[in-house]
Order: C-alpha cells, then structure tokens, then sequence
C-alpha cells in the first residue's frame, strides 16, 4: 500500500467516514446551505499553542477534520489532557507535559506538517523536542530550513537523524532578529511560537500576515502575550516569562468557503456558505465576480450562484496574503474549464500545485501546464523560479473517469469536477479530503449530490 493510501485510510477512519471511495453520479447543480466552522490552518496551530499555557485552554469552532485528530493524538502523547464537553469545542490542559516517545510521535504524526510547530512550545516546556520525517499533501518540496533556521536564531540546537530532527535548548530560548526568505505562513507560526516565551525581543521581517495568523497573534495576546504587528511584515514580540490558557473561538475556514463557492460555480448550483466572511475572501470575490460568478454578503454568510449565462475567463496568480491564495487555485481552476475563453492561474507559492489538473483533462478539461510559468503582460516581475502557469480553455463539457485524489485541495478539485461532469466517476483516496473538509459527504448531501461510498480500499 503506498503511503498516500494509507493516509488516506488512516484519515478516513479518524472520521468515521466508511469508506475510502465515492462514486459520483455528475451533471446535477448543487444547491442549498452549508456551514463551515473553525479554520483548518488556524484550529490546529491554536491546539498547539495551549501547551505554553501554565492553565486549561478552550479553543471552539473546532471542525470535525481528521487533521484536529492528529493535533490531539500528539498532544496527548505529549501529556496534554485534551476534552471535549460538546460538539466543536476543546479543551486543553498542558498542567503534565512530558516527552512522548519517537514511535508514538510517529505513530500520530502520519504524513502531517503539524509537528514541526511543537519545537518552541515543547523547547520552552521541556528544554527538548523531537520532531518525525515530516510530510502534508504532496505539493512539491516543502522543506523546513526556514523553521530550523529561525529555531537556531533563537538559540536552539538542531541535530538531524536518521527518522527526524532532536533539537534541544538547555540555556532556554533568547530573542533575535530574523528575516525570512520568504512570508512563509509555517515559518512564522514557529517564530511566533517560539519567540513569545524567550528572554528578549524578537524581530521578525517578512512576516506571513496571513488572516489565521493574525488570529493565532489574537490568541497568544489572550496568553499574555506582547506581540505587535508593524508595516511591511515586521513582527515584533517581546518574550514574556509565563502564559497562561485561552478561551478562543476560531476564525471561520476561509478555503472552506471558497472552495464551495466554485463548487456552486462549477455545478451551475446556489450554494449559501454559512458562517463565512467577506473581510477574508475579498481578493478571492474580485476574482470570483470577473469570472462571472455572482454572490451576496449575508449577514451569517455569504451565498454564491452560477449566473445562468457564460463564464468569463481570467488571469490570476497566487499569492501570500492579501493576494489570491494558492489553497483557492485549484477549486477554481475547475469553474474556469467552463469559463469561455482562455484563463490562466500562475501558481507563485509553490513549485507543484498543479498535478491535480492531469485527472481533470482525462474529464474533458483541456488544461495546459507550463511548467516554468509563462510570459504575460499582466504577469508582475517574477519572484520566484518555482511558478507554473496553468493554461485552461473552455467551456469544455466535463465527463465522468476514474480518479485517486492526490491532495487535499487537488481532492476537492476532483470531486467538483465529477459533480459538474456527465456521467458516473469513482474517485480513490477520499480520505484525504476529511484532514481538511468537514463532514463533507454529510454536506454534498445536504446540497443534494448523487454519490455512494463504495469501498474501503486495502
Ligand atoms: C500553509 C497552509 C497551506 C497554505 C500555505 C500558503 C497550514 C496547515 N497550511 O502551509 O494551506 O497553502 O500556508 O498559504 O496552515 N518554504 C520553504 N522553507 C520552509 C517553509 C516553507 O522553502 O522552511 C516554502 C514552501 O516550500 C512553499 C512556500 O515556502 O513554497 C510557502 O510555504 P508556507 O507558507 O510555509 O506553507 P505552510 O505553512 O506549509
């Protein structure tokens, strides 16, 4: 079984969802109300930051996602006493935190790029931290040498093993100035838990502004934190001795919501996204209204609906925040095989975001990869060797094939793509989808899709 399989399975399980393979009956618009609760990539690293605490945490909003699994797992082998008095909400008491064992950490982690983000809370806790070969969705390299080298500014020692990385802070964590090569949003999650126990002031240049870091900036503020964010992504924390637990309801799941809307854009359907918010997605409903999309700000969420005429087509490129975000390309890149004309979406944050477009041709997509970008008059200079660009033509009609989803937006994209397409697909690997979609089957149903979970593979 190769390892995508078995995470995928491993997902599946943490969830309950029964199965590992859908078949989808397409063509149908998907029509009617979801709800999306706390953000993915704000829930998991709150869950961490309550191992600073000297006191219980009580994070809600927390979604039913197998990557909350995982986090949990991790923390209780590290000693955290996790609870959970109902539906959505956590609580968290680090009053006993230990060393978990190598295989334990192992054991949990699976594939996921969560851990590398106990080293500060667990160099501060325990004046050690031992972090797994570390995975994600398979999205091109994603190394961790901005983490570890940030970790070394801050005054940790990092020693590289055969299966990990032991890192160990014997004098504490001392504040420093650190300038990242890039705004990675990872990168300055470690910084910023890490930096708010050590002895000083950290400067952190080129920040990630990201909307779930300012939250996580919110939470550790709860913490008794001293953190400022200052113009042009420098952020400044002043180190404090002791933190205390939060009580915090998480940001709503952005990708959640944009991910639905172009479901709704690619079915020709009318999906309302409950619980999501204009401030976060505005670059995403500029790009969202050029294509032709049509949405309105509720005051619980915000509907979107096909406009029952021709798809425009349009250029975007990813982009850190406030710009397009690349967990948002794939999704759309599905609407845009119905756009008429030619659109182009340049990936800039990663260097392998476009696999995913490969089962979409076998759908009918005529989808184009260059795989060194390409030259547009409205393409800034770029920053980057790693940027693609995806040419996509169309309107294409959309038929149904057999897919294995490849990662967790790529996923998404695919089971779009099925319900647009004609006909029945079978789509492998869905367990994928449940690290960072909640209760998504519950929901296709609730929007009236066709489909039956047909087996678990083995
Ligand atoms: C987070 C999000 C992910 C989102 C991404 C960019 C979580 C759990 N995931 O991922 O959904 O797509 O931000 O908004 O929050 N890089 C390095 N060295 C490093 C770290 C990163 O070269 O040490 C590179 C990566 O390979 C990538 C780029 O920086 O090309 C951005 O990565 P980063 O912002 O760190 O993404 P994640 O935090 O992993």
């Amino acid at each position: 079984m190769n390892s995508l399989t078995k995470d995928s399975l491993m997902s599946a399980a943490r969830v309950g969802l029964g199965g590992d393979t859908l078949r989808i009956h397409g063509g149908k618009p998907l029509t009617g109300r979801i709800e999306v609760r706390g953000a993915k990539n704000l829930v998991t690293k709150a869950m961490v930051a309550a191992l600073l605490g000297d006191s219980p945490s009580t994070l809600k909003g927390v979604p039913e996602i197998s990557d909350v699994h995982v986090v949990r797992g991790l923390l209780e082998a590290h000693g955290v006493v996790i609870d959970s008095p109902e539906p959505g909400v956590l609580t968290l008491d680090p009053s006993n935190v230990v060393s978990a064992h190598f295989a334990e950490i192992n054991a949990h982690a699976g594939s996921s790029r969560i851990p590398i983000l106990f080293c500060g809370p667990l160099l501060h806790q325990l004046g050690e931290a031992f972090i797994p070969d570390l995975g994600g969705c398979k999205i091109g390299d994603r190394p961790i040498d901005f983490h570890l080298d940030a970790l070394r500014a801050l005054g940790a020692n990092v020693k590289k093993l055969d299966d990990g990385i032991h890192l160990t802070a014997p004098d504490g964590l001392t504040g420093a100035h650190i300038e990242l090569p890039f705004p990675s949003v990872g990168a300055t999650e470690q910084v910023l838990l890490s930096a708010v126990r050590a002895r000083g002031t950290t400067e952190l240049k080129n920040a990630a502004i990201e909307p779930e870091i300012m939250d996580l900036i919110a939470i550790l503020q709860k913490m008794g934190a001293i953190i400022s964010v200052e113009p042009n992504r420098v952020i400044v924390i002043e180190g404090v001795e002791k933190l205390r637990g939060y009580l915090h309801t998480a940001i709503f799941d952005r990708n959640e919501a944009a991910s639905w809307a172009a479901a709704a854009l690619a079915t020709r359907g009318d999906i309302t996204v409950g619980g999501a918010e204009q401030q976060e997605l505005m670059t995403f409903l500029n790009v969202y209204r050029k294509v032709g999309g049509e949405f309105e700000v509720l005051e619980d969420g915000i509907r979107f609906w096909h406009p029952g005429c021709a798809l425009k087509p349009v250029q975007v490129e990813t982009d850190v925040h406030p710009g397009f975000m690349t967990d948002w390309q794939q999704p759309m890149v599905v609407a845009l095989t119905q756009a008429d004309g030619v659109s182009v979406v340049h990936e800039t944050v990663y260097e392998n975001r476009f696999g995913f477009t490969e089962a979409l041709n076998e759908m009918g997509a005529d989808i184009v990869v260059h795989k060194d970008g390409i030259a547009s008059i409205t393409r800034r200079v770029p920053r980057r060797k790693l940027e693609q660009a995806a040419v996509i033509t169309g309107p294409t009609p959309l038929h149904g094939a057999d897919v294995r989803v490849p990662d967790l937006r790529g996923g998404f994209s695919h089971l779009i793509a099925a319900l647009a397409a004609s006909g029945t697909s079978t789509i492998s690997n869905v367990g994928i989808i449940a690290r960072g979609y909640e209760l998504f089957l519950d929901k296709l149903q609730q929007l009236g899709a066709e489909f039956e979970v047909v087996a678990t593979e083995a």
